[in-house]
């Protein structure tokens, strides 16, 4: 983890719940309690999901100790984490403040929830990590399996109906919005998702098929039903999906442009 001094997101976020609180003072306990009490971004961030992830069987006390221990133990959580902060105060145009993602967009929660999960996966927790992988479902509407790979610098945006199969990739600076399946076509087993290289924009409601490649810096269209792979920088639409044409943007993850041409020009 960054040095104190050196974490300027977790400053700004402090700025920001600071300026919030008079902002709003019936939010002021909140805001201490989410942001103001804690003294790095992982302390607040931990507190924070375990009291949306707490039932009988794991009280926030039990979560706590397990996502602190997660992100002690392993720094890249905190990288990426705050890769995915970025990425939702540059590419969601509904994003004026880094504390606005922390405290409320599920999909972010639903993220470093799942990279939580990753790691007692990959440390032979199995049971635990298919445990939050249930809760995370239950709670955020985002169902991640907890072998999957996701890169960092990800938004998910509004994210409600999100599913993520065992055996998905998804490399750094994806852009996804709700409704998203990575899924399998239910006639393969074993390594049976889809690949997502990195800058993919993905839109609401698009659904992506078997171990099918999406080349870097392609667009789906909302509504589209992915079979097969997709070259690089290709805009696909439709059910199936076919090419539309060429995205001239390099990293259409980053512009969030969801406008396909008619004819295919100037995506
Ligand atoms: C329908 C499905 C089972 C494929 O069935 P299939 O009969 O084996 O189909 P094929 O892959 O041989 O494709 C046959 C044709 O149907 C088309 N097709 C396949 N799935 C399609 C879909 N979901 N929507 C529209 N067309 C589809 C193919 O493009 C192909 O068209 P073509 O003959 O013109 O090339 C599969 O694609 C599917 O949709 N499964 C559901 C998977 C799912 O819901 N996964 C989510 C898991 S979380």
């Amino acid at each position: 983890m960054p040095k104190k001094a050196q974490d300027s997101i977790w400053e700004t976020i402090r700025e920001e719940a600071v300026e919030a609180a008079q902002h709003e003072p019936m939010l002021s306990s909140f805001l201490h309690a989410t942001v103001l009490a804690h003294k790095r971004l992982e302390d607040a961030l931990s507190f924070h999901l375990a009291g949306k992830l707490e039932s009988l069987a794991l009280p926030a006390i039990t979560l706590r100790e397990l996502f602190d221990d997660a992100f002690a133990n392993d720094h890249t959580i905190g990288v990426a984490m705050r890769a995915d902060l970025n990425a939702v105060r540059q590419r969601d145009p509904a994003c004026r403040a880094f504390a606005q993602t922390l405290l409320y967009f599920k999909g972010f929660h639903a993220i470093q929830s799942y990279r939580v999960a990753h790691y007692y996966w990959n440390h032979e927790r199995q049971p635990l990590a298919l445990y939050l992988q249930s809760r995370i479902s239950e709670v955020f509407t985002v169902d991640i399996h907890p072998a999957a790979r996701i890169g960092k610098g990800v938004l998910m945006d509004h994210a409600h109906g999100i599913v993520i199969g065992e055996t998905a990739i998804i490399e750094d600076n994806v852009s996804m919005l709700h409704n998203v399946t990575l899924g399998g076509t239910g006639k393969s087993v074993g390594d049976r998702h889809p690949k997502i290289q990195t800058g993919v924009m993905i839109g609401a409601g698009a659904k992506i098929l078997g171990n099918v490649t999406v080349g870097k810096g392609s667009k789906i269209a909302a509504g589209a039903v992915v079979l097969n792979d997709v070259p690089p920088h290709t805009a696909m639409a439709g059910v199936p999906a076919k090419a539309v044409g060429m995205v001239n943007t390099a990293i259409p993850a980053f512009e969030m442009d969801q406008y396909f041409h008619e004819d295919g020009s100037g995506l």
